[in-house]
């Protein structure tokens, strides 16, 4: 871990980052998720710790390996997301990359549900927390605190919105509708909505977005 802590615009740092889907379970074998591979948060996480930031990596099951130097936590459930977030102390800036699965179910089943010939199983659902909400709104809110929105349409005013409904400081937002083969590839094409206004970014690797958000994040914890 000590390697990743050299010298950096954010040596002695903490920043949260939350990535990866979250898993909401059915019965012991099947589960509910998002779409997600963690590829963004983990480019993140790894330019941060390049930058020299000490990383608390909060990863549901992720299709990429962990950031190499992050103090990892590795999680299944919405729940247990806001649980590891909430024991991150001392956070200097939260990226909340994870896609969250925004509902589970109602009471997830002890035993595999077997098709007993007698009809279809009914799923009823809760709604999970909103994790990047919940610290935003606690007394613990770091000084910097970065959502991300992804869309299908409509992209500037979802994100906008999104950003003073949850009450961030900035949203990364982008278009994922299939057509644009962002999901699960290894490009991106992100808006960053701020409170000046929203900044196109031109289409770019995901190290690439990564790398420049956390010079962005450099430069704001450094005033
Ligand atoms: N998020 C979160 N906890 C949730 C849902 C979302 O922390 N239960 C975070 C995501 O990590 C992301 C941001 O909130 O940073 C926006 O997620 P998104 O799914 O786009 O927003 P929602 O408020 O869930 O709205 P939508 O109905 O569009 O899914
Ligand atoms: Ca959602």
């Amino acid at each position: 871990v000590d390697a990743a802590l050299g010298d950096g615009p954010l040596r002695g740092k903490h920043i949260l980052v939350t990535s990866g889907p979250t898993h909401e379970p059915i019965d012991p074998v099947r589960y509910i998720a998002n779409r997600s591979s963690g590829a963004q948060g983990t480019a993140i996480a790894r330019a941060l710790l390049s930058l020299g930031a000490r990383v608390t990596f909060v990863t549901g099951p992720a299709d990429v390996p962990p950031p190499v130097g992050a103090d990892v936590v590795a999680v299944q459930t919405a729940d247990e997301m806001l649980d590891a977030v909430r024991s991150a102390q001392d956070v200097d800036a939260g990226v909340f990359a994870a896609a969250v699965a925004d509902w589970r179910v109602a009471s997830a089943s002890d035993q595999k549900i077997k098709k007993d010939g007698k009809g279809l199983p009914v799923l009823e659902f809760a709604e999970n927390p909103d994790i990047l909400a919940t610290v935003c709104a606690s007394k613990a809110r770091p000084a910097l605190v970065v959502g991300f929105a992804a869309e299908t349409q409509d992209v500037i005013a979802h994100a906008t919105a999104k950003r003073a409904r949850k009450g961030c400081d900035w949203i990364v937002a982008n278009d994922v509708s299939p057509a644009t083969g962002i999901m699960g590839g290894t490009e991106n094409d992100v808006v960053l909505i701020t409170e000046t206004g929203a900044e196109d970014w031109p289409r770019m690797g995901k190290d690439a977005v990564a790398a420049r958000l956390a010079q962005k994040i450099a430069e704001v914890l450094n005033g």
